[in-house]
């Protein structure tokens, strides 16, 4: 009686479970496809905050009062917005698509809600809806569109409060999750029904409350309630911990997917598409004293080790308050086009494989390539003006018979293959390149 007990207990826990499991609807695995055709994705932090110049952070960091912030909605004007200048610049990058921070930290929206008066239209001498531009300018780049959303908020008094924007005056007697949470709710079915190309949302902040593991954020429901106004919507979340049920990618802050030098990653890397995150100089909302910018070299490699990790990159630019993209970000935005055009084959859809990363650099393959990336030339062993690239080859990989070895760029190259499968390449040292020497070995 006991044992039949026991095993009727654990025959409901398991329907208990697999009731509350999420399938992803055809049309959002198809959306997972698409998510990782391009690797390069474009971040951008916008939004009043920029108007200070010192990031997104600042009425934390700048120890304001909510009312002595909100100021800054009332002189955001920025006349030089040209959402069709921007995505025409991100598309000739070679990105494929643009997440934007729709509200961040700081509460404030960057599309017309019923759900406050705190928002673009409502409240700033500009009057246009930032979100709105944008989305259209995207669609007729062809570039996806997503949406960032911050799950904490540092200016309404129905947030309950975490453990950061602490000091911004807000009065504490109102904390009422369920009332934010239905807030939230109404925003993102106006996202979502506003602008039908929203492909993604990413979420961020859900740390406020790390210290206070019994705060029930109530994801599983809220990402139901997406994917039952938009199936394909995909989700993702930047907690820094494990994937909960409902995502539909994985990212990773700072790091590329494996790596921990930021401090925010020691989590596990699943199954779903991968996206890692980072700035192009150390800020993510504009920030006048940081020019700190990352060469055009660094953010390629950078693009391209995330593509051998089977991972986009989601690369940060902080617009101004004037609205354009700031000078520096233009110039990287333009060189890593130039290395786009005539490379990119090497990362758009491409996947990683099972070759381990070595000196010399990383290697990507798709259908009919594997392609050796020499991302450090000066880890090549070279003898009269020729260096030899050794790679040990996947058991099954089969070699095609003929111009099997080729600079991506064009021009054949001597190989020999061992008989326990390793490769080797010949490679004038005249012909290295300086940002990435890309090999293509064609696979049967
Ligand atoms: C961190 C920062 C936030 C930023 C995000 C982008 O969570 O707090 O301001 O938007 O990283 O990854």
């Amino acid at each position: 009686m006991k044992r039949l007990f026991l095993f009727l207990a654990a025959l409901l826990a398991c329907a208990a479970v697999s009731a509350q499991s999420y399938v992803p609807a055809p049309e959002n695995l198809q959306a997972r496809e698409d998510f990782s055709r391009h690797r390069l994705g474009i971040f951008l932090h916008w939004g009043i905050y920029s108007t200070y110049g010192q990031g997104e952070w600042y009425l934390q960091t700048g120890q304001l009062k909510n009312e002595d912030y909100a100021v800054a909605a009332q002189s955001f004007n920025p006349v030089k917005f040209d959402a069709a200048a921007w995505a025409r610049a991100f598309k000739d990058a070679g990105a494929g698509y643009v997440t934007l921070t729709s509200r961040h930290h700081d509460g404030f929206s960057m599309f017309p809600t019923k759900a406050s008066s705190y928002n673009i239209v409502d409240g700033t001498p500009f009057g246009r809806d930032v979100v709105g531009e944008l989305a259209e300018a995207c669609a007729a780049e062809g570039l996806r569109y997503q949406l960032y959303y911050s799950l904490l908020d540092w200016m309404r008094e129905d947030y309950p409060q975490g453990r950061t924007g602490l000091a911004t005056g807000r009065k504490g007697d109102q904390q009422d999750y369920g009332h934010y949470f239905d807030f939230m709710k109404t925003q993102i079915r106006e996202l979502l029904t506003n602008y039908p190309n929203v492909a993604a949302l990413w979420f961020d902040g859900i740390w406020d409350h790390d210290e206070d593991p019994d705060f029930d954020w109530r994801m599983p429901e809220l990402y139901a309630y997406i994917h039952s106004l938009k199936p394909s919507c995909l989700i993702g979340n930047n907690h820094h911990k494990e994937v909960i049920e409902g995502e539909d990618f994985q990212m990773f802050e700072r790091d590329l997917p494996g790596e921990n030098t930021a401090g925010y990653s020691g989590q596990g890397i699943g199954t779903l598409p991968l996206e890692m995150c980072q700035t192009m100089n150390g800020s993510w909302g504009y920030r006048i004293n940081d020019p700190w910018y990352k060469s055009v070299k660094e953010l390629v490699q950078l693009l391209v080790r995330a593509a051998a990790k089977n991972s986009n990159l989601l690369l940060n630019i902080g617009p101004m308050p004037n609205g354009e993209l700031p000078p520096q970000s233009l110039e990287r935005l333009a060189g890593i086009g130039a290395w786009m055009r005539g490379h990119s084959v090497a990362v758009d859809g491409t996947t990683s494989t099972q070759i381990p990363e070595q000196p010399w650099g990383v290697t990507t393959r798709n259908d009919e390539s594997l392609f050796l990336h020499i991302l450090s030339p000066d880890a090549l062993p070279v003898r009269d003006g020729l260096c030899k690239v050794v790679v040990p080859l996947p058991p099954d990989t089969k070699i095609a018979r003929k111009d099997a070895v080729s600079l991506l760029t064009g021009g054949r190259l001597g190989y020999e293959l061992s008989k326990d499968g390793f490769l080797t390449v010949t490679l004038p040292q005249a012909l290295l390149e300086d940002i990435d020497t890309i090999i293509r070995v064609r696979t049967l």
